[in-house]
């Protein structure tokens, strides 16, 4: 038997200082061996802690029973979703988070909540460690640990996964040896499964190799497009200061608006990124996600906040948006910066109301109708035919001989013209 491993860091538990572990537990193979392990390995008394974020077809009183059996001395569900939704998810619509252009940042959203339930049930239930199952890998212990060491520094981590050496193989036999339940058949390696009220990703198997176009299987979620109906659907979607408050003009509290948009946009196969992807720890990966709330809700928000923002605004906003959305990827959800951030998205924001129509056909969705109080729009202007001398034509030649000066001096000047003498001016004397 390998010895714990020793800290490393100011947050990492040494090992004789473990007495009583708060578990982030969610039933599946790496947290339930590790629910026993934790208990043999420090001989300490595991607490275990499952957030209800929205995965879907979770069954959390089975995960509980799980947990007891297993040796929990207590185990606790806690529906995160509202608070997910609405403290989570609205500001990511706000600054239509997207990191690396395809990625809605469901998982990173949903880290730094699930590490604060840590925080507050491990206070809560006298725990002096928390573990979790995230490998040594990936981003999300960039997440739960920055958030831990941020929110209780006096609180430890422990993340068995990144240390023990037991591949799935050894896992399973582990399991079997103490009597741990393992779901489903283990001669396949399972997808590695993330998701959440607002999408789902998959990871390992064939998704590592990068010729391999997607097997139907991967897709839970999500309708593949072309089994999806041959019949368009449109969709409207209401926004009040830049958050999302009817669907088809049906008002509807946050989690179940979440819940119907990814139902609808699931249907008609919106929603599927093949996405590469760089990690935090300096990675680069395949994902498969699949995200039919987001592919709906986002689109339909820029879609608003470009009617209603200036240019100068339009042209701001994605390069600060971008900046949120690789904070919150990164796991700097605590970082002060984001909050500065915050503070615009809801300044610009708070135009962000009216309504927007979208037409979703097989996989594809688009704006088709557009309806805000507070559109930077006028018909009027905009038309065609006859304006009624609200803009002038007339002045048009003006701006363009000015606002084109410095590029014509500068095209000249390269181009060795030469600056032509003012009396090839049309005003020249
Ligand atoms: N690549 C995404 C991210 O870093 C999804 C990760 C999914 N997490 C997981 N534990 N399977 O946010």
């Amino acid at each position: 038997m390998e010895a714990l491993p020793q800290p490393t860091s100011s947050y990492e538990a040494d090992p004789a200082d473990v007495h009583r572990v708060l578990l982030l537990y969610s039933g599946g193979l790496d947290t339930s061996v590790m629910l026993k392990w934790i208990q043999d390995r420090y001989e300490a008394e595991v607490v275990a802690l499952t957030v209800n974020l929205g995965q879907p077809g979770e069954d959390f009183e089975v995960v509980r029973g799980k947990a007891l059996a297993l040796g929990a001395v207590d185990c606790h569900v806690v529906d995160a979703r509202e608070e997910f939704a609405r403290e989570y998810v609205w500001p990511a619509i706000k600054a239509n988070a997207v990191y690396g252009l395809g990625y809605p940042l469901f998982t990173a959203l949903g880290r730094p909540l699930i590490a604060a339930k840590a925080v507050e049930y491990a206070r809560r239930s006298g725990c002096d460690t928390i573990a979790h199952g995230c490998t040594g890998k990936g981003n999300d212990q960039v997440r739960i640990e920055a958030t831990v060491a941020t929110l209780a520094p006096e609180l430890k981590v422990v993340a068995p996964v990144r240390s023990w050496q037991m591949g799935r193989e050894e896992e399973i036999a582990y399991a079997r040896e103490h009597g741990i339940p393992v779901k489903g058949g283990t001669e396949v390696a399972p997808y590695s499964i993330d998701d959440n009220l607002w999408g789902r990703s998959s990871e390992g198997r064939w998704i590592e190799d990068l010729d391999h176009a997607p097997d139907d299987d991967v897709f839970q979620l999500v309708t593949r497009p072309e089994e999806a109906p041959d019949e368009p659907e449109t969709v409207s979607v209401a926004f009040e200061r830049g958050v999302p408050v009817a669907l088809n003009g049906e008002r509807l509290e946050p989690v179940e608006l979440l819940e119907r948009a990814a139902e609808i946009g699931a249907r008609h196969g919106v929603g599927i990124v093949d996405h590469i992807e760089d990690r935090i720890v300096g990675l680069k990966v395949r994902d498969i996600y699949e995200v039919p709330a987001a592919a709906i809700l986002l689109t339909a928000h820029q879609e608003l906040e470009k009617l209603v923002g200036t240019i100068h605004q339009n042209q701001l906003k994605p390069t600060l948006d971008q900046r949120w959305g690789y904070l919150v990827y990164a796991g700097l959800w605590w970082e002060p910066l984001r909050e500065d951030l915050d503070a615009y998205m809801d300044a610009a924001n708070a135009q962000v109301t009216g309504t927007i129509g979208l037409k979703l056909y097989k996989g594809s969705v688009r704006a088709v109708t557009r309806e805000s109080p507070n559109a930077v729009y006028d018909a009027q202007l905009a038309t065609f035919s006859d304006s009624g001398g609200l803009f002038s034509q007339a002045a048009s030649p003006g701006f363009i001989e000015l606002f084109s000066l410095q590029s014509r001096m500068a095209w000249w000047v390269r181009h060795g013209a030469g600056v032509p003498a003012p009396a090839d001016q049309p005003d020249g004397t």
